[in-house]
């Protein structure tokens, strides 16, 4: 992992510098106005240039757009793209001084400190050992404040490439009792109340979703719940995420092309528990819980069929029509005990649906929510963290759709607005009067390329926006807003 330092001026014998330059500052960048011109750089977003000399012996200006555009996506990005262009040095400097007037100087080196370990992330746990160098230290600079930003971004860098591993891990490797040690050492290390149930407790729980799918396997389930209680909390939240650890499809089998990222299929649940993970060092003071189901879906010969019924948690029962609508099924049960806690809010992260892909494209996730200020917050997190998202409705004239024969509902609604179906259908299992928001993130989970801070395979979607979301609803509390409620008629 690509370590972070901060220094508030240029160290003197660095070989390699990077410097982020907006586009209408491109004069002031000390590099000979004419070279520039000839490099075709003008300090767009997205475009770099590369100058050779003595001291250092490699200077690369990152673009980052008119400065009057500045935030801190633009800087994460280029960060990571500077980062990318220098992975095969040791030791790197990347100046920040050009721009340190345009951004608060903590939200600067922040975003700097993710974009470059970000950009460094790499999975190479099952490669033979290479003598190639790699990327250890990045030095930022930054002539005032800042130290505050560093210490955050570097702990939000580390939650996301925690989930990426996590994903990146294969569905043989990764299986659900290897997910719940590896996510009950990393919370207990953090401080956090750690709670696992095997098979048995599963049983006894009655979590009959996580059972109905965990059939056709042979590796047991787990159900991992851990809990970060700080002293004088504001509130309480529960996130909840889908821990599928290998889609198959069950015996509604996928085809080969369907089924070769389905590792990725506990993406939701990796988010959640390494947001959790985060939480002691950045000191955020609302109370939170997470519920995480983990099982496989495979097609074994106790595989539970189409058409078969299993009940819920909360009692309610389901025909299963299709064995590869699974996600709700284990969220079924999640949502039930998350609601059970009464918190102020639940959040579910889950890659849920193919149709969200086909309505949002694979960068974008989809939020439904039975709240309106709820999904107000998390698309307003997502936006500062860089974390694109879009909503989505819960119609419910569509709940029909859901209407089963022989059981309260059936686990697939009709051909189109497949989204919105599963949404509908998670809704039935959390609690009367319980702010709600699902993140379908069957999409930016997951890339099939590179993209500035965006790594091929698990992406770790949705940490940094978790994160943002959970400090600035502290911040709202401390700051004495009602939390969503209405207070306009007394
Ligand atoms: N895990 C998949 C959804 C998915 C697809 C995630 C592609 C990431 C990329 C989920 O369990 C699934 O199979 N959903 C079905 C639902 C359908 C059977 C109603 C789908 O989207 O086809
Ligand atoms: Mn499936
Ligand atoms: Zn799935």
């Amino acid at each position: 992992m690509t370590t972070t330092k901060l220094v508030r001026t240029a160290p003197a014998r660095a070989a390699v510098v990077g410097r982020l330059v907006a586009a209408d500052r491109v004069r002031s960048a000390g590099v000979d106005r004419n070279l520039l011109k000839r490099l075709g750089f003008a300090g767009e977003a997205g475009k770099s240039a590369t100058v050779t000399g003595e001291q250092p012996a490699l200077t690369v200006l990152v673009g980052v757009g008119a400065s009057g555009d500045l935030d801190a996506t633009a800087v994460r990005k280029a960060a990571a793209q500077f980062v990318r262009a220098v992975a095969s040095h040791k030791t790197v400097v990347l100046d920040l001084t050009s721009v340190e007037d345009l951004l608060d100087a903590d939200d600067l080196v922040a975003a700097a400190a993710e974009g470059a370990v970000l950009g460094a992330y790499r999975f190479d746990r099952h490669k033979s050992p290479s003598e190639d160098t790699t990327l250890e230290t990045v030095t930022l600079v930054c002539g005032d404040g800042g130290k505050a930003g560093l210490a955050r971004g570097q702990v939000v860098a580390d939650a996301v490439c925690f989930a990426r591993d996590l994903v990146n891990e294969p569905g043989g490797t990764l299986t659900p009792a290897e997910f719940a040690d590896r996510a009950a050492e990393r919370a207990a290390a953090a401080g956090l109340g750690v709670d696992v149930l095997d098979l048995e407790g599963i049983r006894e729980e009655r979590l009959g979703g996580v059972l109905a799918v965990n059939q056709g396997s042979v590796e047991e389930p787990r159900f991992v719940t851990l809990r970060y209680e700080p002293e004088g909390a504001v509130g309480s939240v529960a996130l909840v995420g889908k821990g599928i650890t290998f889609d198959s499809g069950g015996l509604s089998i996928k085809p080969a092309d369907g089924m070769m990222t389905m590792k990725c299929d506990m993406a939701g649940a990796a988010a959640v528990i390494a947001t959790m993970c985060a939480l002691p060092a950045l000191g955020i003071p609302v109370a939170v819980t997470s519920y995480t189901p983990m099982t496989d879906n495979m097609t074994g010969g106790a595989a539970q069929r189409p058409g078969d019924v299993m009940r819920a948690r909360n009692g309610k029962t389901v025909e299963v029509l299709n064995t590869d609508a699974e996600g709700r099924l284990i969220l079924a049960d999640a949502l039930a005990l998350a609601s059970e806690g009464g918190p102020d809010a639940i959040v579910d992260l889950a890659t849920l649906t193919g149709a969200c892909m086909v309505a949002l494209g694979d960068k974008i996730a989809g939020v439904l929510s039975n709240d309106e200020s709820l999904s107000d917050e998390l698309l307003a997190a997502s936006e500062a963290a860089g974390e694109p998202m879009w909503p989505l409705p819960l119609p419910t004239q569509y709940r029909k759709l859901l209407d089963s024969p022989v059981a309260d509902l059936k686990n697939i609604g009709g051909r189109y607005g497949g989204t919105l179906t599963a949404g509908l259908f998670l809704q039935e299992f959390v609690g009367e009067g319980i702010a709600w928001a699902h993140l379908d993130i069957a999409g930016p989970a997951f890339s099939e390329e590179v993209d500035a801070e965006v790594p091929k395979g698990g992406t770790g979607y949705a940490v940094r926006t978790l994160l943002e979301w959970l400090a600035r609803r502290a911040d709202a509390a401390a700051a004495g807003e009602p939390d969503g409620e209405d207070l306009s008629d007394g």
